[in-house]
């Protein structure tokens, strides 16, 4: 595996394999790699002859209050996961290959699917998501791009970018990883103490139950959404949002919708943790 940290370098080597035919896929991560984030590796391998796998924690997309600077940062331990996953080219750029003009610059704004959610209890967390993932993505010009559905906003707010601004790209959405007990796996649970760790399985625990009431055709989402939050916030979460939407779109749920996800986000202590779960309601019988 070869690690390259400055664009032009990348850009020099994945040239040649490009005009030789040779498929690209990019995993964008922010490293602190876990079994998700290798799954992400192992479906852009299915999808393309080589992968890039870019790591770097990127400044704009985090709030002025949140863990930027905490984040945790584990690049050798993470260079080992990859080459065992079989990455080809780990892209590791500092911050300045990045931001070359500094923090104050163009930036990538998508609307819609960026509205509420996490979108609205992180102001410009979107914004900065996307400006980096277009950098990115001008960078390594890859056909086919992976990321994790358990960012499902992140995702849509990915798959709409690369259709408004005509990429010709490939988004590839990979199923969320979880631990044994059905916690996602995320970066952040590190931060979780060993008591809130045990308590952090409530959350998915209680999407299943929304999805099972809604799939047995209960349709009052306002009853619904009530009991799933007193039930995660009885086991000490403090709920940041929970809500049904439209899973195309991201639109509040109409009842009409049949395609939907149920998200949440919640705080256990200072972590905040998110979680989603998709629902296929069936057609009504006539
Ligand atoms: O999902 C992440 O880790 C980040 O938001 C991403 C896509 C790498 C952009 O920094």
């Amino acid at each position: 595996m070869e690690t390259v940290t400055d664009n032009a370098a990348l850009r020099a080597l994945l040239a040649p394999l490009r005009a030789a035919g040779k498929s690209i896929a990019l995993v964008p991560t922010m490293g602190n790699l876990h079994a998700g984030h290798i799954s992400l590796v192992e479906k852009a391998g299915q999808s393309a002859d080589i992968v890039v796998t870019s790591l770097f924690v990127n400044p704009t997309q985090f709030g002025a209050n949140e863990d930027l600077d905490t984040y945790p940062r584990t690049l050798q331990a993470d260079k080992e996961k990859l080459k065992k996953a079989g990455n080809q080219f780990l892209f590791a750029p500092t911050i300045e290959e990045m931001y070359p003009n500094g923090l104050t610059q163009s930036i990538v704004h998508v609307p819609g699917c960026t509205d509420g959610l996490c979108g609205g209890k992180r102001p410009g967390h979107f914004d900065g998501v996307s400006t980096i993932v277009t950098k990115l993505f001008h960078i390594v010009q890859p056909d086919t791009a992976v990321f994790g559905e358990k960012d499902y906003q992140q995702l849509c707010t990915i798959k709409k970018m690369v259709t408004d601004l005509c990429f010709p790209i490939k988004i590839i959405g990979v199923e969320t990883s979880r631990e044994a007990d059905s916690l996602a796996m995320s970066s952040r649970n590190g931060y979780l103490s060993d008591k809130e760790r045990a308590k952090a399985p409530t959350l998915y625990a209680t999407l299943l139950q929304i999805k099972t009431a809604l799939l047995a055709g209960n349709r009052n989402h306002e009853s619904l959404i009530r009991e799933g939050i007193q039930q995660i916030e009885k086991q000490g979460f403090v709920s940041d949002y929970l809500e049904i939407r439209n899973a195309s779109t991201l639109q509040p749920a109409e009842q009409k919708n049949k395609e939907l996800v149920v998200l949440v986000a919640a705080f256990l202590g200072n972590t905040r943790l998110i979680d989603n779960i998709s629902v296929i309601l069936k057609p009504e019988k006539l």
